[in-house]
């Protein structure tokens, strides 16, 4: 990440502006992002997924349900999120919600699902906790579109109650295919919900925090949710 005040494409958020989203992101130092991995990769300790104990990644989705193989396109995929009824929630959507931004993103954001908002605009993001992120990600000078948004959910949870672990598994290979697309250099899981379901832990926010994980190999890193 480039830890500039102002993006590549130019847009600078005002200094005291930026010093608030930096607090309450609690980044405290500002520095390089090439420096600090190097850091990271020196000293911190990478903290490998648990085995899987947890019912919410040991759950198998039923054996009927297709999937486009390995070699999907971009286009493929998502055409076939629109039309899945894998789980009830294709019951209740607007539409599903895909993912948005650069398809070759070094930086791949997993959110939990769609809210009110997302489900009616179909975009990840869009509504108050969207915005805020915008803000965070300007905070470290990034714009929205240099990266890439998804979620754990494509379709939006009634009343935006917590996915089920059905849920979060019959949309999985969805994301897992995401994920091998963008191929990313960092993983940044938002919340409580998107790092559980990446780590199989159920450890506090704050305590994942200010570490380095992984997930399936890329280093994944946790943050508490915009909305929290
Ligand atoms: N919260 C999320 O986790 N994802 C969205 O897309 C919107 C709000």
């Amino acid at each position: 990440m480039s830890m500039s005040k102002n993006n590549q494409a130019g847009c600078v958020l005002p200094e005291g502006l930026r010093r608030y989203y930096l607090d309450a992101m609690d980044i405290q130092v500002w520095q390089d992002l090439n420096a600090a991995q190097q850091v990271l990769q020196q000293e911190a300790p990478v903290v490998q997924a648990a085995a899987p104990t947890n019912p919410q990644v040991a759950y198998q989705p039923p054996a009927d349900i297709e999937t486009p193989g390995d070699r999907a396109t971009w286009a493929e995929l998502e055409r076939a999120v629109a039309e899945c009824t894998k789980c009830e929630l294709h019951e209740s959507r607007t539409q599903a919600v895909f993912g948005v931004g650069n398809h070759n993103a070094d930086l791949l954001i997993i959110g939990e699902a769609p809210g009110r908002d997302e489900d009616l605009q179909g975009e990840p993001f869009v509504g108050r906790a969207g915005q805020l992120l915008n803000a965070m990600l300007a905070a470290i000078g990034f714009q929205r579109e240099q990266v890439y948004i998804a979620n754990i959910l494509k379709c939006r949870p009634p009343n935006n109650r917590d996915p089920s672990p059905e849920e979060a598994a019959c949309c999985h290979p969805w994301l897992q295919q995401q994920i091998d697309l963008v191929n990313p250099k960092v993983i940044l899981a938002i919340g409580r919900i998107a790092a559980h379901n990446l780590l199989n832990t159920e450890a506090s926010v704050g305590s994942m925090r200010s570490r380095q994980h992984s997930y399936n190999g890329i280093p994944l890193i946790v943050s508490y949710h915009p909305a929290y």
